[in-house]
């Protein structure tokens, strides 16, 4: 198939990304791929094999010989169940760093490019979708929402986790991040031309859902892609 009916969500962390997604695909009874989960299992692999995290061909040789598969909101790595380890800080921290690799990028580009290729449609979530990974997406979103918005709702996250984190100390991981995923060589965290910009800042998730819903049944007017009320 074409990648036209890929609903491609992309945005910085914290800007509700997996939420609303996974809300979305629900709503319209598609399929979701969360590919900052495969770029996190990777770097688990990368860490487990003490391969450093700057090593380009290293990190990319591991990208293209893990077995990485995303079910029902859970991730696998070489058929272990990793969805748990895949969200530890020490992950968090170094993710940014191995995705920065173009080697790495173009394994898991060609990965998701399969994922969609083998559906009618689906709602694939990540930084890179509608700019580099699905460019003839009819329907892309970037989300956003105010830094501080964002560190709010990471410390609701990190609190369910059991951890306990200052709004500065997130904040400042945030802006790490998003300075490292806006300024890499390979695929930076860029709005795509023809992507509609969303600000969930104050609003609901509901609100947001229900707008993007709406976005993409107006991009996908015949149902080509799905029974969406199925
Ligand atoms: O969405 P997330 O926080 O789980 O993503 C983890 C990291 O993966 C994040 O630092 C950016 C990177 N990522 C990427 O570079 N490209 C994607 N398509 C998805 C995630």
């Amino acid at each position: 198939m074409s990648a036209e009916a890929i609903l491609a969500i992309d945005g910085p962390a914290g800007a509700g990304k997996s939420t609303v997604s996974k809300q979305v695909a629900d709503e319209l009874g598609l399929e979701m791929l969360d590919t900052g989960a495969m770029y996190r299992a990777v770097t688990l692999a990368v860490l487990q094999a003490h391969v450093p995290l700057d090593a380009p061909a290293a990190c990319s040789e591991i990208a293209s010989r893990v077995a990485i598969e995303l079910r029902d909101g859970t991730t696998w790595l070489d058929g272990i169940d990793v969805s748990v380890d895949i969200r530890t800080p020490e992950v968090t921290r170094a993710v940014s760093v191995v995705a920065a690799h173009a080697g790495v990028r173009s394994a898991l580009v060609a990965h998701q490019r399969h994922w969609a290729a083998t559906r009618a449609a689906g709602v694939v979530e990540g930084r890179d979708i509608g700019s580099v990974v699905f460019p003839e997406s009819r329907c892309k979103i970037f989300l956003s929402a105010s830094a501080a918005e964002r560190a709010r709702r990471r410390q609701i996250d990190e609190a369910n986790a059991g951890r306990t984190v200052t709004i500065d100390e997130l904040v400042a991981d945030i802006e790490r991040r998003d300075q490292l995923d806006s300024n890499r060589a390979v695929s930076p965290l860029v709005q795509a031309e023809d992507a509609q910009a969303v600000d969930t800042t104050g609003r609901t998730i509901d609100a947001v859902v229900d707008e993007i819903v709406q976005r993409y049944r107006a991009a996908n007017p015949s149902g080509e892609a799905v029974d969406v009320s199925a």
